[in-house]
């Protein structure tokens, strides 16, 4: 039986993750370790703690006591990291705790996967690091030009790996996937914002003329490249992972009206709140994952539709989390300026 030590498992790719491999490799035995930020919820873990085959600790990954002691009590062998602060609007407002999770966070796994001798590190990190492209596709090879702080903090981690494999030969890979969607995503971030806010008849608040483009990729086939790097990847490189999933968020935003039956006046173009820090383009080249034998399996537009069908379904868990003081104080501090009355 093989151990991997899952961070961030009660987020939204880690969660989707860990349902992942626990379903595809009955040899798996999957440990969480989870600091249970904001975006950290027991409630998405619910189906995966009925799982003998999982277990959880509460814990920051930057707690090297904390990291080490799990990793001897439960003999772990991989490491796959998905603790982050992720997303970028926050990064705008209080950068500081991403330089935590981020960069610190990361040295301080990949030094416990040194010290214990550890089978593999697989480092999850984005696109977003490469910044924007206006008519170029993203290559492992593309120079590391981020924008945000978030990027940047995660361009620091990956560096990081890089490092780590060249100076001690530390087993370490780095995917880099565009943006994701799916069930279980916190609704702060496009999709699941706007999909919870139509669901209530809100007005949702699109950026600029929507006119930006991001490369989507439904998570399950994010789930299912991470694995095939752990499996197949070679030490010390970079793969990454998108299911040609170009889109503008304008077009995005109007296949969700559709799909919830929704009106157009519904849409609130804002002034754009990332200002210079918004990437115009995102567009992903995986041929690389795809040369060790990785194909996506889920076209965007049917998959787009699971998705809302899902929150149209599990509006309990979505609604306990819009209902927290946290969420609101964040949607109130970012938007309230814009959406006034709206709200
Ligand atoms: P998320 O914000 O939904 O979840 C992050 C999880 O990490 C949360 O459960 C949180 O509690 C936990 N966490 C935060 N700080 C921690 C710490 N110090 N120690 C332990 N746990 C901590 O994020 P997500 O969207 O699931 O993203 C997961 C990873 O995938 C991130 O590394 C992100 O950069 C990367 N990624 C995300 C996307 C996307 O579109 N969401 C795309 C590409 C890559
Ligand atoms: O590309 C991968 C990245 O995708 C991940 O690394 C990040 O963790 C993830 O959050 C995501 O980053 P983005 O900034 O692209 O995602 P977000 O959902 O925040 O925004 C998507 C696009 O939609 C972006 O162009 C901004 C726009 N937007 C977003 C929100 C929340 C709006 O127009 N209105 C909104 O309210």
């Amino acid at each position: 039986m093989k151990t991997l030590l899952v961070t961030g498992c009660a987020g939204f790719i880690g969660s989707n993750y860990c349902r992942y491999v626990l379903q595809k490799d009955a040899d798996a035995r999957v440990i969480g370790l989870d600091a249970l930020t904001y975006a950290g919820n027991l409630s998405t873990m619910h189906d995966l703690k009925q799982n003998t085959r999982f277990c959880f600790y509460p814990g920051k990954i930057q707690d090297d006591t904390v990291v080490s002691g799990i990793i001897q009590a439960e003999k772990v062998d991989y490491i796959v990291n998905f603790a982050a602060e992720s997303h970028n609007d926050r990064s705008l407002l209080n950068p500081a705790e991403f330089i935590q999770t981020d960069v610190a966070g990361v040295f301080t796994l990949l030094d416990a996967t040194r010290k214990f001798g550890l089978r593999r590190m697989l480092h999850v990190s984005t696109d977003e690091v490469y910044g924007s492209t206006i008519d170029g596709r993203f290559t492992e090879q593309t120079p590391l030009e981020p924008n945000t702080p978030y990027s940047a903090s995660k361009a620091g981690g990956d560096l990081q790996c890089r490092a780590h494999h060249i100076a001690y030969n530390t087993p370490v890979v780095v995917t880099r996937c565009g943006n994701n969607f799916g069930p279980w995503q916190y609704p702060e971030k496009l999709l699941p914002f706007f999909i919870t806010r139509l669901i209530d008849n809100r007005r949702v608040p699109l950026y600029g003329d929507g006119s930006q483009v991001r490369d989507w990729v439904f998570v399950e086939d994010h789930c299912s490249g991470i694995h095939h790097v752990l499996e197949h990847g070679e030490p010390g490189q970079v793969y990454n992972i998108g299911a040609d999933g170009e889109q503008t968020n304008i077009a995005v935003t109007r296949m969700l009206l559709e799909l919830l039956g929704k009106p157009e006046s519904l849409i609130k173009h804002i002034p754009d709140p990332r200002g210079n820090a918004h990437d115009r383009r995102y567009s992903i080249d995986a041929s690389r994952l795809k040369s060790l034998g990785w194909q996506p399996e889920h076209e965007f537009s049917a998959s787009l539709e699971c998705t809302v069908k899902w929150y149209s379904s599990r509006q309990n868990w979505w609604r306990e989390i819009l209902a927290k003081p946290d969420y609101q104080a964040f949607i109130k501090r970012f938007y309230g300026k814009y959406l006034g009355e709206d709200l």
